[in-house]
Parts: C-alpha cells; structure tokens; sequence
C-alpha cells in the first residue's frame, strides 16, 4: 500500500482563497529556509534578507520525495531565486517551481506576504 501524500499545487496570487499565518518574521531564519505546516501539507518558506523577499514551496522534493527542502540551499540563478534539495542538489525555481538543473517534476509554489511583522502563505484550499 502506499502511502498517501499530500496535494501540492502551486496557488497564485489571484487565486488565494486563505492567507495561512505563518509566523513572525523574526521567527524565520534570515537567508534561509523554514517548514511550516498546513493542514497535511509541508511548506518551505524561505527568507532572502538582501532582497528583503520572501517565497514558499512545497517541503517534498520530487526526486525522491523526501519533505527536506526547508533545509535547502537558497541563492539565484540569472535572476531567478531558488533552493538547491540538500540531498541531491537538484535546484528549484522558487518563482515557477520547476527544476532548474534536471528533469524533475516540478515543485508547487505559493505566495507569501508580510503584514505587521507577521508572514502569511497564500492558499487556495
Ligand atoms: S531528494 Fe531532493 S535532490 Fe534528491
């Protein structure tokens, strides 16, 4: 039997239906990830301090799915913000989703705002 996993479907901003809060800012490391979780599903979140921007993916790598790109390695590519799997390194588009070095599937990505020191993940379930 396998085990069922979660839906992760990447959510735009126009279609966000709850904003899910996530924490304080302060509660996030700076220039790294975090996993925070709604309802069955892990959600990475990631803080990039010099561009004072945040983004959100699903914590499930679809290489192996193992929930460890929380864990992950954030940088950019031409311009392009993205995490690198700690385990085997394929990166991920935090903006798109897709995977930026292989042919993975790609991942689910979602909107993140902050208000009043406070940052919420957009969802549309
Ligand atoms: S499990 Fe993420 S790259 Fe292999």
């Amino acid at each position: 039997m396998t085990q069922s996993t979660p839906q992760y479907q990447t959510v735009s901003p126009e279609q966000v239906t709850t904003w899910f809060k996530a924490g304080r800012t302060n509660q996030f490391p700076i220039g790294a990830g975090a996993t925070i979780k709604y309802g069955d599903k892990q959600i990475a979140v990631f803080y990039f301090s010099r561009q004072d921007r945040w983004y959100a993916c699903q914590n499930l790598c679809p290489h192996k799915l193992e929930n460890v790109l929380g864990r992950g390695l954030i940088g950019e590519q031409d311009g392009i913000p993205k995490v690198a799997c700690p385990l085997h390194k394929k990166t991920f588009s935090l903006t798109t989703g897709e995977n930026l070095n292989g042919e993975c599937p790609p991942v689910a990505v979602y909107p993140v705002k902050v208000e009043d020191d406070y940052v919420y993940v957009g969802f549309a379930d």
